[in-house]
């Protein structure tokens, strides 16, 4: 039997980064000599992306706050049954871009849902699974949100109110500090290569605590 390998996430508000950054992230690992898999969320696998448009689509207003979860965590599962579980048990490092420390922060921090009834479905999805590393892009919301703005067309989140992505970052803050083994807070203030400069430093000491 081949080696598990590593679920890695990226995470933060709309504009952080991590988009961007998931490339050198894919291609550190890579140049490390580990079989990667680059995925997203929500998506990641063909149904999965069908219920991603449905969630993304500015026109789909007024959905109810339990739609957008429960939507979120059908994603999951399917993305988790075909695309993260096989791979992960062929011994790849898979990397994607969010997951569910995503769902704490927006349908939880932003909709204002309990942190139960997420994890009720994160136990019901997940099991035990949860990334081993997650890179958590920082940025103020202002920031974010410019640079999210020059790109194209607004989706359904990026819609939402400053005070809405406000409690979206404080939600993965408050994670972040609640697991520091786990999230890793990167500050993405800085230009593209400091930051993958700063993300390849977390990478080699997560490496380095790796067996193998
Ligand atoms: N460090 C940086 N400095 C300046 N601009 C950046 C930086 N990183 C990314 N950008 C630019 O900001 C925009 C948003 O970046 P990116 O798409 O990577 O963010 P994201 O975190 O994936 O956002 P979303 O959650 O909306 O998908 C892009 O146009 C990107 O080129
Ligand atoms: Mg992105």
């Amino acid at each position: 039997m081949t080696r598990q390998g590593r679920f890695i996430t990226l995470e933060g508000i709309e504009g952080a980064g991590k988009t961007t950054q998931i490339e050198d992230v894919c291609a550190y690992l890579a140049e490390q000599g580990h079989t990667v898999v680059r995925t997203r969320e929500p998506g990641g696998a063909p149904l999965a992306e069908r219920i991603r448009a449905l969630l993304l689509d500015p026109a789909a207003t007024g959905m109810a706050e339990d739609t957008e979860l429960l939507l979120m965590f059908a994603a999951r599962a399917e993305h988790l049954a075909r695309t993260i579980r096989p791979a992960l048990a062929e011994g790849a490092w898979v990397v994607c871009d969010r997951f569910t420390d995503a769902t704490y922060a927006y349908q939880g921090g932003g909709r204002g849902l309990a942190a139960a009834r997420i994890a009720a479905l994160e136990e019901l999805v997940q099991g035990p699974l949860r990334p081993d590393l997650t890179l958590l892009f920082d940025v103020p919301v202002t920031v974010g949100l410019a640079r999210a703005e020059r790109r194209s067309a607004v989706d359904r989140f990026e819609a939402e109110t400053i005070d809405f992505f406000d409690r979206v970052r404080a939600a993965y803050l408050a994670r972040a500090a609640a697991e520091p083994g786990r999230i890793r807070r990167v500050d993405a203030g800085g230009d593209p290569g400091s930051v993958a400069a700063a993300v390849r430093a977390i990478l080699a000491d997560f490496g380095a605590r790796q067996p193998g």
